[in-house]
């Protein structure tokens, strides 16, 4: 029978390059979209799905992580004391969920970053979100992967249709469509070209994975670029169990590339009930200035 799944893998040990120089000295996965760090979009979507559990791949210059996610003693007396509530409320909304931080030596890629989670994970099933997917706040993308996962018993990849002039930002995979939004995949391959690329299906930073993926990393030397690469053990699993994709079709944004952080920014921004009809107005009155 199927396990729970009730941790979740959120690699953070990445150099920013592409965030350069802001993510010199501090983590990518810090910098705000509206009013919270875009790490914190992934750990609200993991726990609207029941995830309680994460465990985070960190590395050199990543402690702010360590330091949002604990409770803060002070702020919150300082809180209470001046009846701000609502502040209170929300940097106390995550205090029930449990932290645990890996420190990912070297930045070597995301194979190697979920490997160094497994004498943590052991046997049970788990969810990798990389934060800087920024998957749309109340989309069901998660849970429908979940109810995937228990519906085949069997590892699911979030896959999302792409120009074919991006698809060598991507995982990408050969499949058969299963039925409505699955696909069983027959191949996956990292960053094809895109004269090579075997579809336009890329995979999107959501996975459910289970721990015989362990296995594989144990064994898996570099790929492209040098680095591990998860996609590349998944290949390898492939030879031992089905794997399925589901497919996404709502708006995610690349908030690791500055164009993509800044479409999450106003998007979510017009969706923030505090500032929506004033930044519409704002966002308006800039349009206007750009026709004319
Ligand atoms: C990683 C994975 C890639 C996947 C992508 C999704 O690449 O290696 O297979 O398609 O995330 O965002 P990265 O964006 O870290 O280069």
């Amino acid at each position: 029978m199927e396990k729970l799944i009730t941790k979740a893998i959120l690699p953070a040990g990445g150099l920013g390059t592409r965030f350069l120089p802001a993510t010199k000295a501090s983590p990518k996965e810090m910098l705000p979209i509206v009013d919270k760090p875009m790490i914190q979009y992934a750990i609200e979507e993991a726990r609207s799905c029941g995830i309680e559990e994460f465990i985070i791949i960190t590395g050199k210059y990543k402690r702010a992580i360590e330091d949002h996610f604990d409770s803060a003693f002070e702020l919150e007396e300082s809180l209470k004391k001046t009846g701000k509530k609502k502040l209170l409320e929300d940097i106390r909304r995550l205090n029930n969920l449990s932290f645990a931080y890996i420190r990912q030596k070297a930045a070597i890629g995301l194979g190697h970053a979920i490997h160094c989670a497994k004498p943590y994970v052991k046997n049970e099933p788990f969810a990798v979100l990389l934060s800087d997917d920024i998957i749309e706040p109340g989309n069901s993308l998660l849970k429908s992967m979940i109810n995937l996962y228990k519906e085949y018993d069997s590892p699911i990849l979030a896959l999302q249709k792409v120009p074919l002039s991006e698809i060598s930002k991507y995982g990408v995979i050969d499949g058969v469509r299963e039925k409505e939004n699955v696909y069983r995949i027959n191949s996956l391959v990292e960053k094809p070209s895109q004269s090579s690329a075997p579809s336009d299906m890329a995979i999107i930073g959501r996975y459910i994975l289970t721990p015989d993926i362990f296995d594989i990393l144990d064994g898996i030397g570099p790929g492209k670029g040098g680095e591990i690469h998860l996609t590349d053990a998944l290949f390898g699993l492939l030879t031992k169990r089905q794997i399925y994709g589901y497919v996404f079709t709502g708006n995610r944004y690349d908030a690791g590339d500055k164009l993509g952080y800044l479409k999450a920014t106003v998007d979510l921004a017009l969706k923030n009930p505090l500032i929506s009809g004033q930044f519409k107005e704002y966002i308006i009155e800039v349009a206007r200035g750009l026709k004319n």
